[in-house]
């Protein structure tokens, strides 16, 4: 029941992976690498999630996750793109995978 109660504060938010053309939900504060892995998106992640590698780098079109990370910032090119392991749902995304090499 407690969990239940905090889910529905927290929210559902809906993912919409443009290229892919897939759309999920998940809760609200979760770690879009971990909903990324569950849902099957192909995102590789080489680096376990440790911020040492940019090849869970996506792109976000629309929508906001959590605050930015110093982690991320040596991987990003661009404000748009974000780390998946290091980003955590806050509502809806509309994004796309953009690995780094
Ligand atoms: S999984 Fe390596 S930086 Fe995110």
């Amino acid at each position: 029941m407690w969990l239940r109660n905090q889910r529905r504060l927290l929210g559902v938010c809906t993912l919409r992976f443009v290229a892919l053309g897939r759309e999920l939900r998940a809760e609200s504060g979760q770690r879009l690498l971990e909903v990324c892995e569950e849902a099957g998106i192909p995102m590789e992640a080489a680096c376990g999630g440790f911020a040492a590698c940019n090849t869970c780098r996506v792109r976000v079109i629309s929508g906001q996750l959590s605050e930015l990370r110093e982690e991320e910032e040596p991987f990003l090119d661009h404000p748009s793109q974000r780390l998946a392991c290091q980003a955590f749902l806050t509502g809806d995304l509309e994004l796309d995978l953009d690995p780094g090499s």
